[in-house]
């Protein structure tokens, strides 16, 4: 399993309010690779499905409907110790804790809407990352 990619989302609200670009720019400056990107809405069943560790916390409902409520930016990053540099980048889950110059300490607005999501250990990088792409999708 590779130990040098990371899955993220850039989601509904960073859309919305136009971050996505500044968002890319930050991730590449930073020196991640994408191989694999996608512009994409979830319904709430693909939603529910992605956060399923998540189920039985009280916020679960609130995430699937914030998480289909528009399009995303789905992408598989590449970079060596990818997981622990991208999760620096962008900051503590909830913006209120986040470092500042971290994405989601200029671009989130609560920790619910926190503007990106990264996996948290190589192998549900490796699982979100078939979740959104086929591997024909992914140009390493
Ligand atoms: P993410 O990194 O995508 O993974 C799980 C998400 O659940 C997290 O970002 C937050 O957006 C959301 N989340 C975590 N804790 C809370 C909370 N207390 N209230 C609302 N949403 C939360």
């Amino acid at each position: 399993m590779a130990t040098n990619r990371t899955l993220t989302m850039i989601k509904p609200g960073a859309i919305r309010n136009g971050h996505a670009g500044a968002i890319l720019a930050q991730i590449q400056a930073a020196g991640f690779k994408i191989i694999a990107m996608k512009y994409t809405k979830l319904s709430a069943e693909k939603a529910g499905e992605f956060y399923a560790v998540h189920k039985e916390r009280p916020f679960y409902g609130e995430l699937v409907d914030f998480m289909s409520s528009g399009p995303i930016v789905a992408a598989v990053l590449e970079k060596d110790n990818a997981i622990a540099d991208f999760r620096e980048l962008i900051g503590a889950t909830n913006p209120a804790d986040a470092a500042e110059g971290t994405i989601r300490a200029k671009f989130a607005t609560s920790i619910g809407e926190n503007a990106v999501h990264g996996s948290d250990s190589d192998e549900n990088a490796h699982i979100e990352s078939n979740f959104h792409f086929a591997a024909t999708e992914m140009f390493a």
